[in-house]
């Protein structure tokens, strides 16, 4: 039995929300057992496909990674993140694309990027019967508009307008809001307005959980944003053992049974 959106708010206050990103049947499978919540971020379009921002991902594609998350999993509650413009055009738009990861990808619930001006999307998912999680703060999709992936709401006005984007969220009926690379005085404050759980990346200790893309965690990425936590460097013992190999088949050492 999979983990419940009632479960999740339920920790609020209790007990911090563990996430971990996962893109293919084989990392759900390594990040299961210890998350509460494995999202399949469109985080996807840049450390799996390697595009240079989240732009280019397609609904499709986040279905299809998304079906593969949920056959390599069994306990954690499946997010999948609505790509850049399967939600911004219209309601309506938003409404079918979560539809579809739900009932195409298997999903639980869907995240989407931005404040009030998502309102009236939220509103229309959650009374589809969709757990909604908002993201606020660096919302990677706007990346054109901003310029950089550098810290978000650094000034008290854009601190108080995150705020108000936040409440509007809780309002139209998220259920979670991820807060990704705000000073961690205001994620504190917004974790403490909120009745719903915040999920933190870049935001601080004060949220009540924290969110980390798998390719950060193992080190499988050579670049990592500053606010990457690695556990492991995988991807530089991956590369020397691939050396070991390409040397013993040079030097004909190498023997397979
Ligand atoms: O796409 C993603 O992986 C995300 C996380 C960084 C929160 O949205």
């Amino acid at each position: 039995m999979r983990v419940t959106i009632r479960e999740l708010l339920a920790k609020k206050g209790s007990s911090p929300i563990v996430v971990a990103t996962a893109y293919d049947a084989w990392m759900a499978g390594i990040v299961d057992e210890a998350v509460d919540m494995i999202l399949i971020g469109d985080s996807l379009g840049m450390v799996v496909q390697g595009q240079e921002s989240t732009i280019p991902v397609t609904l499709d594609e986040m279905i299809y990674h998304t079906r593969m998350v949920v056959r390599g999993s069994k306990k954690a509650f499946i997010l999948a993140d609505l790509p850049f413009l399967s939600y911004q055009s219209s309601v309506r738009d938003a409404v079918i694309a979560a539809g579809r990861l739900l009932k195409e990808g298997y999903a639980q619930g869907v995240k989407l990027e931005g404040g009030k001006r998502v309102v009236p999307q939220v509103e229309a998912m959650v009374a589809a019967g969709i757990p909604v999680l908002g993201h606020l703060g660096l919302t990677p999709q706007s990346i054109h508009a901003f310029g950089s992936y550098g810290k978000r709401a650094k000034n008290q006005e854009a601190a108080n307008l995150l705020v108000e984007d936040a409440l509007a969220l809780e309002q139209a009926g998220v259920s979670m809001i991820v807060l990704e690379n705000i000073p961690h005085a205001l994620a504190a404050r917004v974790s403490k307005v909120l009745a719903i759980p915040t999920i933190g990346i870049g935001a601080g200790a004060d949220c009540d959980g924290q969110v980390q893309v798998f390719h950060d965690l193992f080190g499988f990425s050579d670049f990592a944003p500053r606010h990457a936590v690695r556990y492991l460097d995988c991807g530089q013992e991956m590369k020397q053992a691939m050396q070991k190999f390409a040397a013993a088949v040079r030097s004909r050492d190498f023997i397979s049974k």
